[in-house]
C-alpha cells in the first residue's frame, strides 16, 4: 500500500545497519573495520582479516593462534562427504558442486540449527550459544577450502588429500589442490602469498549480491551452512564473481592486442560487455586492482608472463582513455586483474569464481553473525512489490477456454 516505484537493483535501498566494510565509491576507498585495504594487504593475512571481519577488532596473539587453530583443525571434512562429491559429473562446474556441498555439509550439524532443535536461537547473552555459533563459523571457514579443494580433485578423478598440518590457510589450499601423494611437497612460498592477498582482497565487500542472498536466506533463521550455499550461488553468476573467468574468456576471444579496437567498437554497439569493468558502487577504479596488478608481477617473475597480458593491458589502457567508458564511468573491478593471475597459477578457468567464493565465506559470515546478534534480534526479509497483474478473474474449466 502506498508504494508507487520499485527499486529495481536495491538502487536506494538500505537494508541493514552495519559496522563491517567501508567502501566510498567515489574516492576508490575500501577500509575493513576501519583499515585500509592497502595497509591490510602489506601487512595482515587473509586469516587475520578474517578474524577482524568477523570480530571487529585485530586479534592478539593468542586469540589469532586460537582462531587459526580451530579453523585448521576443522578443515578435514567427514569422509562420508567423499561419496557426495563422487555423484557429479565429471565435468560439472566446481561453482555447482561447491554450492552444493555447503548446503549438504549442513545436514551434519544438527546443532547450526538452535530453533528447529528446540533450543534459544544464537544469542550475545549465552556464552554457550556463542560458542556454538563460532564452532559453525570455524568449521565454514575452515572446510571451505577442502570442499573446494574436492570439487577440483573430483572432476580430474583423482584421491582426495587431508588437510595438512602446519601450514598457512592458503598454503595448505595449495597443497590439497595439487599434491601428488608423495614426496615432502610444499606449495611455491611466493604464490601461497600472492594467493593469501587475493583472499584477503576478496575476503568481504559489503552489501555485494550474495553477502545480500546470504542474510535475505539467513533472515528466515535457517542455518549458517545453507544461506552460506545460496550466497554460493549467488557469486556463481557472471555479473558477480563469475567475472574473474568472463574477463579471460573475453581476452581470449580478442587474442592478440590489435584486436583490442575492434572488441571495444563492439562493446559500444552493446553487442560485448567489458568484462573486468564496472561497479555498482566505485564509480573511479577499484582499489582493490592495484593490489592485484602488483600481485600479478610478483606471480608472473614464478610462472612467466601469461600470453594474455599484453591484450590486457592495451584493453586496460584503451577503455580508460575512451569517452564511453569514462562518461559512465566504468573503470577496472578486482575481476579485470585476478583471472591472469589465476591463469598463470594453472588454475582452470571455471575453477576461478571458486577463488573467489573461498574466501568470501568470511565476508558472509561476518555478515551472518552481525544480523543474528543485532540488538532486537532478527527481523525477516520480506521486500515489497508493486503488482501491475490482471484485476479479479473468473476461472474458466480447462475444456471452455478458447
Ligand atoms: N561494459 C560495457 N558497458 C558497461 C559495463 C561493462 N562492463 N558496465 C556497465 N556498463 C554501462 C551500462 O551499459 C550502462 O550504460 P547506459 O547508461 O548507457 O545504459 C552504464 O554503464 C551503467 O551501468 P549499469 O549496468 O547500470 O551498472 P550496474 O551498477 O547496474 O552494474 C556491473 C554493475 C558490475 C554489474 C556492471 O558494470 C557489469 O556488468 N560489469 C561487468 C561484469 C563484472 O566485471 N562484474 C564484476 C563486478 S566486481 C566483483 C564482484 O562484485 O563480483
Amino acid at each position: 500500500r502506498g508504494l508507487r516505484v520499485a527499486d529495481r537493483g536495491f538502487m536506494n535501498t538500505a537494508v541493514i545497519e552495519s559496522t563491517i566494510t567501508y567502501i566510498d565509491g567515489d574516492n576508490g576507498i575500501l577500509r575493513y573495520r576501519g583499515y585500509p585495504i592497502e595497509q591490510l594487504a602489506e601487512s595482515s593475512s587473509f586469516l587475520e582479516v578474517a578474524y577482524l571481519l568477523i570480530y571487529g577488532a585485530l586479534p592478539s596473539t593468542r586469540q589469532f593462534d586460537l582462531f587459526e587453530h580451530e579453523v585448521m583443525t576443522h578443515s578435514i571434512a567427514h569422509v562420508d562427504t567423499e561419496g557426495f562429491f563422487h555423484s557429479f559429473r565429471y565435468d560439472a562446474h566446481p561453482m555447482a558442486i561447491l554450492t552444493s556441498a555447503f548446503a549438504a555439509l549442513g545436514s551434519y550439524y544438527a546443532e547450526a540449527n538452535p530453533s528447529l532443535q528446540g533450543q534459544a536461537l544464537f544469542t550475545k547473552s549465552d556464552p554457550a550459544s556463542l560458542a556454538n555459533m563460532d564452532k559453525q563459523i570455524y568449521r565454514l571457514i575452515g572446510k571451505a577450502t577442502t570442499l573446494a579443494a574436492m570439487a577440483y580433485r573430483v572432476r580430474q578423478g583423482r584421491d582426495f588429500v587431508v588437510p595438512p598440518v602446519g601450514m598457512s590457510y592458503t598454503e595448505s589450499f595449495l597443497y590439497q589442490l595439487d599434491h601428488l601423494g608423495e614426496g615432502d611437497y610444499r606449495p611455491n612460498p611466493v604464490l601461497s602469498k600472492a594467493l593469501d592477498v587475493l583472499f584477503l582482497l576478496h575476503a568481504d565487500h559489503e552489501l555485494n549480491a550474495s553477502a545480500t542472498t546470504v542474510l535475505q536466506t539467513g533472515s528466515s533463521l535457517v542455518d549458517p551452512y545453507s544461506a552460506i550455499s545460496t550466497g554460493c550461488a549467488s557469486l556463481y553468476g557472471p555479473l558477480h564473481g563469475g567475472a574473474n573467468e568472463a574477463v579471460i574468456r573475453m581476452l581470449i576471444s580478442i587474442g592478440k592486442p590489435e584486436n583490442v579496437p575492434a572488441f571495444l567498437e563492439a562493446v559500444k554497439r552493446r553487442e560485448k560487455v567489458l568484462s573486468g569493468f564496472g561497479h555498482r558502487v566505485y564509480k573511479t577504479s577499484d582499489p582493490r586492482s592495484f593490489i592485484v596488478r602488483r600481485t600479478a608481477d610478483e606471480v608472473f617473475k614464478v610462472t612467466g608472463k601469461d600470453e594474455l597480458l599484453e591484450t590486457a593491458m592495451k584493453l586496460h589502457d584503451m577503455a580508460l582513455k575512451d569517452d564511453y567508458f569514462v562518461s559512465r564511468k566504468l573503470a577496472p573491478n578486482v575481476d579485470f586483474w585476478s583471472g591472469l593471475i589465476y591463469r598463470a597459477m594453472g588454475f582452470p578457468l571455471d575453477f576461478f569464481p571458486v577463488l573467489f567464493a573461498v574466501p568470501r565465506v568470511v565476508g558472509w559470515l561476518a555478515h551472518w553473525r552481525q544480523m543474528m546478534l543485532q540488538p532486537g534480534g532478527v527481523k525477516i526479509w520480506r521486500p515489497r512489490q508493486i503488482y501491475l497483474g490482471a484485476g479479479k478473474r473468473e476461472y474458466v474449466p480447462i475444456d471452455k477456454r478458447k
